[in-house]
C-alpha cells in the first residue's frame, strides 16, 4: 500500500446483542487496534471508528427472547461492549451506535441518493409471511433444511453448517422462528440493488486490482463469491424496527441491515467531528483519495465490505473505496468452536473482572495465536504457558534483571557507555534493532500482526541472551566500568524494546517508560537509537511486570466454562447439573438441618404451585411457604417427615412469612420428592 496522507481504519460493527468476547477479539478488534496504535506511533493522522449494530433480526430476535423492547435491549448491550471495549483499552477515536439520529439521517440520505439514481430495482415477490405472528419472515426469522447440505437448522439468509449464503426461499420444510409454524407466502415490494450489474467492475476492482495487497483468504472467499456469479440483493426488509425508508408509501419498512450498518462508518465519522470541529472535518476521511480506508472484520463478514458495501460506494460515487479489508479466519476455543448460544465462549467483561491487570496478557496471547491465515485455538492452558514462559521468564525477567542489578550496581542512576567502544557483539544488536523495525514495518503493511508481535519479541529474547553472556553480575567487582557499560546498553535495548512492543502491550510500555523515568514518550522513530536513556538519568524501582498464574486460577476459568456449556445446554437434564464449586467443610456446617413434621398443609391463594405448610420442628411449629403444590397434594403430606434449612433468613412469599426451607430431590424429568430420614426420628434431630 502506498503512504497516504491519513488513515480511517474500522472495525466491524458488533450487533448489540450480546457481550464481546474472544472471537470477536482475535477477528477484528484487536489487530485493528495494534494497527491503529502502529500508525499513531508513526505520527500518521488516523481515525479509529466502530460503535454498535442495534438494528436488524439479531436484535429483534433477542429482545423478543429477553421479553423487553428492541430499544431497552440495544442500550444494555451498547453499554456493556462498550464499557468492555474501554476497559480493555481499545483505542477507538470513537465508539457510536447505529440507533443515533444522525445515523438513521446519513443511511437514509444514502439510500435517497442511490434509489434518486435509479440504482435500485423495485421488485414485488412472494415471501414467507407468518400468520399467527402477521410479520414476514426475512433472514434470520426463519430456519429449515438446507439445500446444500441437508443441516436441517440453516437460517434464511445462512447455513451456518457449510456456509452458503441462502435466500429463506431456498430453504426446504421452512419454519418460523417465532411460532414454530410453517409460513405462507405473500407478495411484498423491496428495493434491489443489481449486484451482478456491478460484476465486472468488482472483478477487475479485487482479483485484478488488489489481488496482491488484500489477504489470500479474502481474494479467495471474494473469487467464490464472483465465480457463482452475484445476484440482485433486497436492501429493504418488513420490519418495525431499523431506519425507516425514507420514501411514500413504505410504512412498515426498513433498510437492510446490511445496508445501514457499514454506512454506520460514515456516521460515526461524522459524529467524531462533530464533537471535535478542530480536529478536521468528516469529508477528508471519506472523500480525498489520499485517504486509506482499512477496514478489519472476521470472516463471516467478507462478503458484506469486500461486495455489498464498495458496491453500494460505488454506486453512490461521492466515496472513497477501501483500501484493504483484512479479514481474520475464526478463533475456536478448547478445540471446540466458538458459540454464544451453547454457552462456549469467553466474555471478555468477564475475563476483566477475573483479571482485571491482565489486559496486555491477552492482548499477547490473541495476538500470538490470531487466526490471520487458518482458524486457530484458544486454550486457558496456552494462555497461561504463554504469561508464565514468555511474558514472564523473558520480557519481565529482562526488565527485572536489568532494574535490579542497575539499582545494586549503580543506586537506580543510568551509568555511563562507551559508544565508541562498543563489541561487536553490540553492534550486530544495534543492527538487528532496525532490522526488526523495518521486518515489522514490512508486515504490519501486510497486516501480519502475528508475525509482527513475534518480531517484537525477538530483541527481548536477544536481550536476554546478551545480558546472560556478558555476566555483568561477576564483573562488578573487577570492572564497575564494564558492568555499567552493560547495564546502559541493556537499558537501551529495553527502552527499544518498549516502542517496538506498544501497539501489541500498551500497558507493559508505558509502564517501563515510566520506570525509566523518561519525560517524553518515545516514537517509533526513534528504535534503532541506544542513546535514548542518558548517562545520570534516574530510573525508578522495578515493577513486576508479569506475575505467574498458577494451575487453579487456569482450572477455575475451565470449570466456567464447562459450567456455563452444561447450564446452556436445553436437553440438560438435572441429573446433569454441573457440579458446584467445592465447599469447605466449615461452609457446611453452617446450615442449620433438621427434621420436622408436616402438621398442616393448605395450597396459597393465587400461587399454582405454593402451599403453606406447618412444620412441627420439636421444639417449636414453624410457618414453611413450599413450591411443592404441582407434585403433592395437601391432604397426601400431612404427618410426613421431611428435612429442613432452619437458618435460611425469613422470606415473605405472596404476604406469608416463611422461616425454612423444605430439602427436596430433583430428578430428571424435574418431578420433586422429600428428602426423608429412612426411619421415623423425633422432630428437631439435627441433619448432618
Ligand atoms: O457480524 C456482525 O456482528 C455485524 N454486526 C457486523 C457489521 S459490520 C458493519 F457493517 F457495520
Ligand atoms: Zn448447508
Amino acid at each position: 500500500m502506498k503512504d497516504k496522507k491519513r488513515y480511517l481504519i474500522t472495525a466491524a460493527l458488533p450487533y448489540a446483542n450480546g457481550g464481546i468476547h474472544l472471537g470477536h477479539l482475535a477477528g477484528a478488534y484487536l489487530p485493528a487496534d495494534i494497527y491503529a496504535r502502529f500508525l499513531r506511533l508513526q505520527d500518521k493522522e488516523v481515525l479509529f471508528v466502530c460503535g454498535s449494530d442495534e438494528h436488524g433480526v439479531p436484535i429483534t430476535l433477542g429482545a423478543r427472547k429477553e421479553h423487553i423492547s428492541p430499544k431497552q435491549f440495544v442500550d444494555k448491550y451498547h453499554l456493556l461492549m462498550k464499557q468492555s471495549f474501554e476497559r480493555f483499552g481499545i483505542s477507538f477515536d470513537i465508539y457510536s451506535r447505529t440507533s443515533n439520529e444522525i445515523h438513521h439521517q446519513t443511511a437514509q440520505e444514502f439510500f435517497l441518493k442511490l434509489y434518486n439514481h435509479h440504482v435500485f430495482t423495485e421488485e414485488v415477490s412472494k415471501q414467507y409471511y407468518d400468520e399467527k405472528e402477521a410479520i414476514f419472515l426475512a433472514d434470520r426469522y426463519i430456519t429449515g433444511t438446507c439445500p446444500n447440505c441437508n443441516f436441517e437448522k440453516a437460517y434464511g439468509d445462512q447455513c451456518e453448517k457449510c456456509g452458503t449464503s441462502l435466500n429463506p426461499l431456498d430453504l426446504k420444510h421452512p419454519i418460523s422462528v417465532i411460532s414454530g409454524q410453517t409460513p405462507i407466502l405473500k407478495e411484498t415490494k423491496h428495493w434491489y440493488l443489481p449486484l451482478h450489474l456491478f460484476e465486472e467492475w468488482l472483478k477487475e476492482w479485487i482479483l485484478q486490482e488488489h489481488k496482491n495487497d488484500w489477504k489470500p483468504n479474502v481474494i479467495g472467499q471474494c473469487k467464490s463469491w464472483l465465480d457463482n456469479g452475484l445476484q440482485a440483493r433486497a436492501m429493504t426488509r418488513d420490519l418495525d424496527w431499523g431506519v425507516k425508508v425514507p420514501l411514500p408509501d413504505s410504512e412498515g419498512k426498513v433498510l437492510y441491515v446490511w445496508f445501514d450498518a457499514p454506512i454506520g462508518y460514515i456516521s460515526a465519522t461524522k459524529e467524531y467531528f462533530q464533537a471535535n470541529p478542530d480536529k478536521g472535518n468528516w469529508e477528508s476521511y471519506w472523500k480525498d483519495n489520499d485517504t486509506a480506508l482499512i477496514q478489519f472484520i472476521g470472516k463471516d463478514n467478507i462478503v458484506f465490505h469486500c461486495i455489498i458495501f464498495p458496491t453500494l460506494l460505488k454506486a453512490h460515487g461521492d466515496y472513497i473505496l477501501p483500501e484493504n479489508v483484512p479479514a481474520n479466519e475464526f478463533l475456536n476455543l478448547e478445540g471446540d468452536k466458538l458459540s454464544t448460544s451453547r454457552g462456549w465462549a469467553v466474555w471478555l467483561h468477564e475475563y476483566l473482572d477475573d483479571m482485571p491487570d491482565r489486559q496486555d496478557v491477552l492482548r499477547y496471547v490473541l495476538t500470538s495465536t490470531a487466526p490471520e491465515s487458518k482458524d486457530n485455538d484458544f486454550t486457558w492452558k496456552d494462555f497461561q504457558a504463554r504469561n508464565n514462559n514468555e511474558l514472564a521468564s523473558i520480557l519481565g525477567n529482562l526488565v527485572n534483571r536489568a532494574f535490579v542489578l542497575t539499582h545494586k550496581y549503580f543506586q537506580g542512576s543510568v551509568p555511563p557507555c562507551n559508544q565508541d567502544k562498543l563489541t561487536e557483539a553490540e553492534q550486530e544488536l544495534i543492527q538487528h534493532t532496525l532490522a526488526i523495525k523495518k521486518s515489522i514495518e514490512d508486515s504490519m503493511a501486510r497486516f501480519r500482526i502475528r508475525e509482527s508481535l513475534n518480531e517484537a519479541m525477538t530483541l527481548v529474547r536477544l536481550g536476554n541472551k546478551y545480558l546472560t553472556d556478558t555476566e555483568p553480575w561477576k564483573k562488578m567487582n573487577t570492572d564497575p566500568e564494564t558492568t555499567g557499560h552493560i547495564l546502559n546498553f541493556t537499558l537501551q535495548l529495553i527502552a527499544n524494546s518498549s516502542i517496538l512492543l506498544e501497539p501489541f502491550l500498551p500497558d507493559t510500555s508505558a509502564r517501563i517508560q515510566k520506570m525509566l523515568n523518561l519525560p517524553d514518550s518515545f516514537r517509533w522513530s526513534d528504535v534503532g537509537n541506544y542513546n535514548l536513556i542518558k548517562q545520570g538519568q534516574q530510573i525508578n524501582q522495578p515493577e513486576i511486570l508479569f506475575t505467574k498464574i498458577e494451575d487453579d486460577e487456569i482450572q477455575k476459568q475451565l470449570d466456567k466454562l464447562h459450567q456455563r456449556k452444561q447450564q446452556m445446554t436445553p436437553e440438560t437434564s438435572s441429573t446433569e447439573k454441573p457440579d458446584k464449586a467445592a465447599i469447605n467443610y466449615e461452609d457446611f456446617v453452617k446450615l442449620d438441618l433438621r427434621t420436622g413434621t408436616i402438621e398442616t398443609a393448605v395450597k396459597v391463594k393465587n400461587a399454582d404451585k405454593l402451599l403453606q405448610l406447618q412444620v412441627n420442628m420439636g421444639n417449636e411449629s414453624r410457618t414453611i411457604v413450599s413450591g411443592i403444590a404441582t407434585y403433592y397434594a395437601p391432604e397426601q403430606i400431612i404427618g410426613q417427615q421431611v428435612c429442613v434449612v432452619c437458618n435460611l433468613a425469613p422470606r415473605k412469599i405472596k404476604g406469608i412469612e416463611s422461616k425454612g426451607m423444605i430439602l427436596m430431590a430433583e430428578d430428571s424429568n424435574g418431578t420433586l420428592r422429600f428428602i426423608q430420614p429412612s426411619e421415623t426420628v423425633s422432630n428437631g434431630s439435627v441433619v448432618s
